[in-house]
């Protein structure tokens, strides 16, 4: 059981779209996937047409195989299962608070058997839950809108995973692209030299991505020759290859 997280200091950066997105593409290719909504905003939730609200609270994800098994759910993509966001934010940090590290990851020890692949979609933020993804994941899938201040968001990810001693690689790749816009150009020119980990597959700004919201489903279930549907499928042959 392999195991990535959309993560980014930033918000609206494309986390949420990215994880359904390519959990779905992991799906069509095979792979029992789970997605995991970390965000209380629970729009990757949304996405899937799942209620929110792990019911009886988090206690649920450490109650063992069984309970573990109710508060998961199938979604409409096939392949794909939905571990659904939690109300409060405050029970999740609570749950992982002063625990040992890897903590998401052993939660996950019942179902380890059942998944190839585990996505996590995570909020913005460096917070208690944010460690215990550092320290969970196989990598970091960073999705960056090409601007100059997205770069420094993702120097100080950097910075603060080397002062926390976390080693898991940093993926970076770039959404919500507008190739028509000289400063997207330049500087998504410029990150291959600073990122060699960076994943090359761009994720255009696209009109289908944005319908996600309407239709409620990954972009390939309603527009897989579009140029976002295109995009997305691409970026999963190169996490795949990775991962390989
Ligand atoms: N490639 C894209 N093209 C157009 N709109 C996008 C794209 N990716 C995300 N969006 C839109 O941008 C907003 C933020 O995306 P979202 O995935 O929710 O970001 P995050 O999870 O990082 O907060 C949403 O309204 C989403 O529909
Ligand atoms: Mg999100």
């Amino acid at each position: 059981m392999q195991m990535l997280a959309l993560y980014s200091i930033k918000g609206g950066v494309g986390k949420t779209a990215s994880a359904v997105n390519l959990a779905a593409e992991a799906c069509r290719d095979g792979h029992r996937v789970l997605l995991w909504d970390l965000d209380p905003q629970a729009a990757t939730t949304f996405y899937l047409r799942a209620k929110p609200k792990v019911r009886g609270g988090v206690d649920k994800l450490v109650k063992g195989k069984a309970a573990l098994d109710k508060v998961i759910r199938d979604t409409g993509v096939e392949g794909l299962d939905l571990l659904p966001a939690a109300i409060g934010s405050r029970d999740m940090e609570q749950l992982l608070e002063g625990r040992k590290l890897s903590r998401l990851r052993k939660l996950l020890r019942p179902v380890v058997d059942d998944y190839d692949l585990v996505l996590l979609d995570c909020p913005p933020s460096l917070s208690t839950l944010a460690e215990q993804v550092f320290s969970s994941v196989d990598a970091l899938l960073v999705p960056i809108v090409p601007t100059t201040l997205s770069l420094r968001t993702l120097e100080q990810l950097r910075g603060h995973l080397d002062e926390t001693n976390h080693a898991c690689p940093v993926w970076p790749f770039f959404t919500l692209a507008d190739r028509r816009k000289t400063l997207h150009r330049q500087v998504m020119d410029t990150l291959g030299e600073r990122w060699p980990t960076r994943l090359s597959t761009v994720i255009p700004n696209a009109s289908a991505v944005e319908r996600m919201g309407l239709e409620r489903a990954p972009v390939s279930h309603f527009a897989r020759a579009s140029a976002g549907g295109r995009a997305y499928a691409g970026l999963w042959r190169e996490i795949r290859q990775r991962l390989q």
